[in-house]
Order: C-alpha cells, then sequence, then structure tokens
C-alpha cells in the first residue's frame, strides 16, 4: 500500500456475475472507489503520484471468493477437524477466497448464544481473511425459538438444521416446522443437511452386522433415495411453513430433480452443491488399503453419472451457490478411527483451497462460463447470505477483496504444497490451469506472487443481513 493507502489494479479483464470489462481498479484504504476503462483519462489519472499500481495485465481481476459452507476447528465424529480458523483461513486465502461463512454450534442443553460466543472465541483475532456465522441448531426449545430472533438481528441470519446424525445434531420434523415458521417470521434463511438418518443408521447397523465395514459401505447405505426422500420433506416443510430453504451440500441427481420441481414452482428453495460432487465419485470410496476413508463425507460421494446432472443444473440454476463444506481430518489418526468400521470415520473433505482453481478449471472444460464461475462462488454466496453489495462484486463502495487471477497458471493440486492443515489433498495429482497470483483482503495484499503477506487478526467478523433473494 502505497502512502495514501492508494491501490490502482492496472489492465486486467474484470470479470462480474454478468460482465466482463478491461478496466482500471482503484483501491482507497480498504475498499473500492472506482473503476474506469483501461487507457482512459480517468484510470491513467489515479497512477500519478504514489499510488501503488499491480499490474493485472493478461489476468483476471475478481471479487474474492466466498465460501459459504466450512468447518474450522469443528468438533465431530469424536475428534475435530484439523484446520483451525488461523490455518483454514489462510490457506483460503491462498485459494482466492477472501470470505468464509464458518458454523457455530448450539449443542443439545445450551443455547445459540453460546454457541456462538464459543466460535467468536476461536475466531477472533486469528483469521486471515473476514469471517461470518451460521448457527447448527441441535435442540429447538421455546428459547431457542427466541433466539433466533437475536441473532437475526446481530448478523446471524442462517441456521443449519439436520434430517441426519440421530443422537447429535439430528431435528425431528416437528422442530424442524417449528424452527422454519420462526424463520418465516424473523427473515432467516434455514439451511438443510437433507439425508433421511433415522433410516440411514438403520441401514449402517445392517451393513455392520453382515461384516461390511470399509469406507465404500459409507456410500452404500447412505442412498441416494434418502437423500431425495429428505430434500423432498423439506421442501414440503418450509412450504408449510412459508419460510425459504437451502439444501446444502446437494450430491444425487434426484436430490436435484426435487430442487429443480421446487423452484418450477416459484418456491424459495435453493441448493448448494460441492466440488468434491462434482469432481470425485463412489470409485474414490473404493480406494484400497482404507484409501477410501479420505472421501468420506455425508452426503456421500456418487457414482459418476451424477456429475453431469449437478453440472447441468448449475448452469441452469437449479444449484446457485458452490460452497466446500471444507471439514478436514487429517488421514493419520483421524480418518483411521474407523479402520473396521466406516460409520466411526470421522465426515468431512478438505477444500476451502482448492474450490476457485477447480470451478476455473471447469470454465476451461466447458462446463461454465466464467462469469457463472464468479456468480456460483462470489455474488451469488454473497447476495445469498447478506453479505451483498459489502462482498462479492467489483464495485465502488465495496470491500477491496479483489483476486488477480491468472487463468494460464498450470499447477497440480497435492497435500506437498497446498496450505490447509491437513496430511492429504481429496485433488491429490489433478493438473488444473489457473491461480490466483494477488489476492487482496480489504485493501491490503495478502498473497503477493508466491508469498503470503497477510497476518492473524487481519480478517474480521462481518455481521451479515438477510437473503437478498427473498422479498
Ligand atoms: O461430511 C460432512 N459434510 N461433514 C461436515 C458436517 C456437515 O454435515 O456439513
Ligand atoms: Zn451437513
Ligand atoms: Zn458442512
Ligand atoms: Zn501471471
Amino acid at each position: 500500500m502505497s502512502d495514501t493507502g492508494r491501490t490502482v489494479i492496472r489492465g486486467g479483464l474484470v470479470i462480474s456475475a454478468t460482465e466482463e470489462m478491461h478496466a482500471d481498479v482503484l483501491v482507497e484504504g480498504e475498499r473500492i472507489t472506482a473503476l474506469a476503462a483501461t487507457g482512459s483519462t480517468l484510470a491513467e489519472s489515479w497512477t500519478s503520484g504514489d499510488a501503488r499500481v499491480i499490474d493485472a495485465a493478461g489476468h483476471y481481476v475478481i471479487p474474492g471468493g466466498i465460501d459459504a459452507h466450512t468447518h474450522m476447528e469443528f468438533p465431530f465424529g469424536g475428534t475435530q477437524s484439523s484446520d483451525t480458523f488461523e490455518t483454514g483461513t489462510r490457506a483460503a486465502a491462498w485459494g482466492g477466497t477472501t470470505t468464509i461463512v464458518d458454523f457455530a454450534v448450539q449443542t443439545v442443553g445450551s443455547s445459540l448464544r453460546e454457541g456462538l460466543d464459543t466460535w467468536h472465541a476461536k475466531a477472533e483475532g486469528t483469521c486471515a481473511i473476514d469471517y461470518a456465522f451460521h448457527t447448527i441448531v441441535s435442540d429447538v426449545t421455546e428459547d431457542t425459538l427466541k433466539e433466533m430472533d437475536v441473532l437475526v438481528d446481530e448478523g446471524v441470519t442462517s441456521f443449519k438444521m439436520f434430517m441426519a446424525y440421530p443422537g447429535v445434531f439430528y431435528s425431528d420434523d416437528g422442530k424442524i416446522l417449528r424452527a422454519m415458521q420462526r424463520a418465516a417470521d424473523n427473515g432467516a434463511l434455514t439451511m438443510m443437511h437433507a439425508e433421511n438418518g433415522i433410516a440411514i443408521d438403520v441401514l449402517v447397523e445392517q451393513a455392520l452386522a453382515a461384516g461390511k465395514t470399509d469406507p465404500r459401505y459409507h456410500g452404500e447405505v447412505r442412498r441416494e433415495l434418502l437423500e431425495s426422500e429428505a430434500t423432498h420433506r423439506a421442501i414440503q416443510l418450509a412450504r408449510v411453513a412459508g419460510a425459504p430453504l437451502y439444501v446444502v451440500h446437494v450430491s444425487a441427481s434426484e436430490a436435484v430433480a426435487e430442487l429443480a420441481q421446487a423452484r418450477d414452482m416459484g418456491l424459495n428453495v435453493f441448493g448448494e452443491t460441492c466440488p468434491q460432487y462434482l469432481f470425485l465419485s463412489v470409485d474414490n470410496l473404493a480406494e484400497p488399503d482404507f484409501g477410501g476413508a479420505k472421501y468420506v463425507c455425508s452426503t456421500p460421494l456418487r457414482p459418476v453419472e451424477h456429475q453431469a446432472t449437478l453440472w447441468r443444473a448449475l448452469r441452469t440454476n437449479d444449484l446457485s451457490v458452490v460452497s466446500t463444506d471444507h471439514c478436514p481430518f487429517c488421514f493419520s489418526g483421524q480418518k483411521e478411527l474407523g479402520r473396521g468400521n466406516f460409520a466411526k470415520i470421522p465426515n468431512g473433505l478438505p477444500g476451502v483451497e482448492n474450490r476457485m482453481d477447480l470451478l476455473h478449471q471447469a470454465v476451461v472444460d466447458g462446463h461454465i462460463s466464467r462469469r457463472r464461475w464468479i456468480e456460483l462462488a462470489c455474488t451469488t454466496p454473497a447476495r445469498m447470505f447478506g453479505l451483498y453489495p459489502r462482498k462479492g462484486s467489483i464495485s465502488p463502495g465495496a470491500d477491496a477483496d479483489i483476486v488477480v487471477y491468472d487463468p494460464n497458471a498450470r499447477h497440480t493440486i497435492s497435500a506437498s504444497t497446498h496450505h490447509m492443515n491437513v496430511d492429504y489433498s481429496a485433488y491429490e495429482g489433478k493438473r488444473v490451469t489457473g491461480m490466483p497470483r494477488t489476492v487482496l483482503s480489504r485493501g491490503r495484499v495478502v498473497i503477493d506472487d508466491d508469498a503470503y503477506v497477510g497476518s492473524a487478526g487481519h480478517g474480521r467478523y462481518v455481521p451479515r443481513s438477510t437473503c437478498d433473494y427473498l422479498t
């Protein structure tokens, strides 16, 4: 940053969800203050004086990524996800993501407030980039319902509920309905983990009793039908409540069909998928020597045919967000907890660092356009979760969360070079084209070529508005 706090990002192709233009971007302090056509008199005037100039020629200039689904320091499956807020947000920055929305957890018997306070304490003073919170609701009581209103006013405007994991996060239909009725009143967005956990637990028990203990059985018992059934039920409950619904980590074609039908009816029903469902499959779960454990997450990876449906839904907007569900557990000592019993493998995959590049690879591969890449990874998550227009777009007044992206840089994803605190990569050996070259978080350069130049504690908590898609 120059003495005047002015930075000009010059000569790049600025890409938004709707257009592309060769423009220079003026950053003053923490904000973007202007855009002007490259070479114009106005743009030229910015570089006189002592402004710092970042040469973006031959590069894309895009909004920093928004990963609306991460789990740092998340207690789960008898252990805790291996990225702290410090390591996880640093890795996110390396990957061109400048905001995460993580999940604070209400445990059974405690309040939403206690959960939120605990997560604030974990994150405060440690993050490389900005962060916000959803809250996982595990205990729907009268007090919880009242607390939801207070949290919405404080900027926690979305609540995740689980139809899976009985005895942990699970809520029955009555509890879900009551929380959705409250959300219909207070403007919150209900995020749903849509899998029929009661039925899944029966199939788990039967599989284990039959000696089926390998990781691949995780995928077999978490049947596609039990995802689509739960998705259907969640949609109907949301209709009864008159509330909006956002279904997280959608993996099965049949579940996409439920979402498509609801959206065709004009309902406020939205869907998210994750890179693991777009690039990985049950074949990974079947890797030998317990290697499949690296790919155990829920919803599970599906047969490869589902990928085409997911890509199509991302193009047609039946799915409108790609988040990572970043929830890393080391193979050594953590995934290994489930040797001999797939049900004890902690659920979750690493990916916060890989999302922007994998989706750019999808542009290269012809699955989505460049503008759709930005829409799915930056702009829609910002709008969906009340961060827009402060985040998710390159426009005057927005936070200067900007990535200068090299669309031609080739690299190979690997645990030996990634920055996430986890001992394997779900995408080990995958060659991708494109990577962030310079990353700014609120005007401050945090990634500069091959160096991390940010600091723990630069990242701030961002209170959120309600969903921008609701009327
Ligand atoms: O396997 C997963 N998805 N782990 C994280 C928790 C969740 O359900 O999102
Ligand atoms: Zn979930
Ligand atoms: Zn999750
Ligand atoms: Zn370059």
